[in-house]
């Protein structure tokens, strides 16, 4: 394979909906080749078609980043079809909610098994691919602000958020040496299938916590990593960067929009 005239290549887990579906196609739009990685292979073959229709080559694996087995297989095929990894972002997750004292073995295995071991799953064959690259490259992890300022309900999957905001920062250091840096996003309610049933049954209480008073967006998360991987971004590693309006950054925000709201209507 001729280096210098491939496109860069990245790799994202949970490609087929929501986050994972953004990044990927906002890749493609700017020159990246893609592999669309999901445990739903019909999905990650929708967003590897779109892809391609934005005029890059794209590949789409059933990946469930769970099954070690199934992990490495799919690796091989990207290795054998791209010959490299210039980013790889390790997006997939579940989300689910009870108290501690209801859960059961089954979810809070999944919850640890999917969002936690996952991200080590296929960093650990990415790695093997990417520190073959003269010019290095980027990991992103998906991490969520309730991995910091955990919630009711919340428990598991922000101890699983925790886990990966720890795992980002020893990576960031063991990786440092192939030139791979390392960084992650959190989130908070950005509208995807996983969380829109929050914002359609309580949307004011949810924008009553966020300063910017909006919901994010896919995209907004794809900006992000856009950063992450280019070499703007090329002095940092081992940080997780919020992209959630503010949210929880103080205990009221919605305290200065009321404040404006009166201001304007005196002025009025
Ligand atoms: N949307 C938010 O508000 C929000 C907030 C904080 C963090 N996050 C995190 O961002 C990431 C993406 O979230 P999203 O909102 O796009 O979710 P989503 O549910 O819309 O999409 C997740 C994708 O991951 C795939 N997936 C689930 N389990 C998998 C597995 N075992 N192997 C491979 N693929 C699997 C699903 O099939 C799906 O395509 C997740 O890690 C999530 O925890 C999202």
């Amino acid at each position: 394979m001729n280096e210098e005239k491939s496109n860069p290549v990245i790799v994202v887990t949970g490609a087929g909906q929501g986050i994972g579906k953004a990044i990927s196609l906002y890749f493609a739009e700017r020159g990246y080749d893609v592999a669309a990685l999901d445990k739903n292979l019909e999905n990650a073959l929708a967003t590897a078609k779109e892809a391609e229709e934005l005029g890059t080559k794209a590949l789409a694996l059933e990946c469930d980043v769970t099954n070690r087995d199934q992990v490495k297989d799919v690796y091989k095929k990207i290795d054998d079809e791209f010959g490299k990894i210039d980013v790889q972002v390790n997006n997939a997750g579940i989300f689910i909610r009870e108290r501690i004292e209801d859960f059961t073995d089954k979810n809070c295995d999944a919850l640890i098994d999917v969002n936690l071991k996952g991200v080590l799953n296929t960093s650990r064959e990415a790695i093997k691919i990417m520190k073959r690259n003269e010019n290095g490259g980027s990991i992103i992890n998906a991490h969520s602000i309730l991995g910091q300022f955990p919630d009711f309900g919340l428990g598991i999957y922000g101890a699983t958020k925790a886990g990966v905001r720890l795992l980002t920062r020893v990576l960031a250091a063991e990786c440092a040496p192939y030139g791979i840096r390392v960084n992650g996003y959190a989130p908070s309610v950005t509208d995807t299938p996983m969380v829109h049933h929050i914002i359609e049954e309580r949307p004011d209480a949810k924008l009553d916590q966020i300063p910017m008073r909006e919901f994010g967006t896919p995209e907004q998360i794809a900006k992000l990593c856009w950063f992450f991987a280019s070499d703007l971004s090329e002095y940092t590693t081992g940080v997780n960067v919020p992209c959630d309006g503010g949210t929880w950054d103080v205990q009221r925000p919605f305290m200065a929009w009321n404040e404006v709201k009166k201001e304007r209507e005196e002025s009025k």
